[in-house]
């Protein structure tokens, strides 16, 4: 393998369903100082961009929300060069009007998870802004590429620790707090991304109402698989189109988010 075929620039980090993504690729095993990332990487090339995918839970789905390596995942990433993120994954919805099968493009986060490794920086005096979790150059191409199925744009991400789904009253709580779509990995992913200055853009599909909006039988599993495994076609043909869609030089805050900070540790 030469060393152009195991570069990118763009990462896909693919969510529950949807656990490869290239043509073609070559696959990539990386190491790190926080261990093995969630599976080999496939890297190739889309619309003229080099495209790195690492499905987070693992291609055979053994890490669960709590459990997936978050650490190793990005930083595995930006050490094949990658320095722009795109991260689908399935959400609940908070609002009746966010049914499933809503493309939503989030520009807020709520981090309801506890106990996850969640920076770099054990040492030394290192805050990034976080005000913005979101890439605004990446929403805006991701945003542009999900036209057709006419993804919301905006939105606060509750991220729950689970492996479980919420009660009813906390359901009704995340809505109540600002809420509008629940799910279990969009934290520490997106701290994490800010903290190696990478831009991440989250594109999240809808597969079910919580259990404060749903009237009746409350989340299931089977159903969230369900309509993702309905809806990875979709999802798959915008993340194709969204990469290319992705800016080639970086003039976002995300870029910046490290310059006059003394960092404890050597970036890859
Ligand atoms: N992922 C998909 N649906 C979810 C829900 N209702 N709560 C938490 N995570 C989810």
């Amino acid at each position: 393998m030469n060393e152009r075929t195991s570069t990118a620039e763009i990462g896909v980090i693919g969510g529950s369903g949807l656990y490869a993504l290239l043509d073609g690729a070559t696959e990539v095993e990386v190491s790190t100082p926080y261990g093995a990332p969630s599976d080999r990487i496939t890297v190739a090339e889309v619309g003229g961009r080099r495209v790195a995918f690492l499905p987070r839970h693992g291609r055979d789905h053994r890490f669960p929300p709590h459990k997936i390596p978050y650490r190793a995942n990005l930083w595995a990433l930006r050490s094949l060069g990658v320095r722009q993120i795109v991260a689908p994954c399935a959400v609940g919805g908070l609002r009746p009007e966010l049914g499933p099968g809503t493309f939503v493009v989030p520009d807020q986060l709520i981090d309801r998870t506890s106990g996850r490794e969640q920076t770099y920086y054990d040492e030394g005096a290192v805050h990034v802004s976080f005000a913005d979790p979101y890439c605004a150059d990446g929403r805006r191409a991701v945003l542009t590429a999900a036209e057709g199925v006419q993804a919301v744009d905006g939105g606060t991400m509750v991220v729950v620790e689970g492996p479980r789904f919420s009660t009813r009253a906390e359901s009704r709580w995340f809505t109540s707090i600002g809420g509008t779509i629940v799910n279990m990995t969009g934290h520490p992913e997106a701290v994490l991304a800010r903290e190696l200055a990478l831009c991440y853009t989250a594109i999240a599909l809808v597969t079910d109402l919580d259990a404060g909006v749903e009237g009746d039988h409350g989340v299931t599993m089977e159903e969230v698989f369900k309509v993702f495994a309905d809806n990875t076609a979709r999802l798959r043909d915008v993340l194709l189109d969204a990469v290319t869609r992705l800016p080639r030089e970086r003039t976002c805050a995300c870029a910046q988010s490290l310059d006059g900070i003394k960092l404890p540790i050597v970036l890859p």
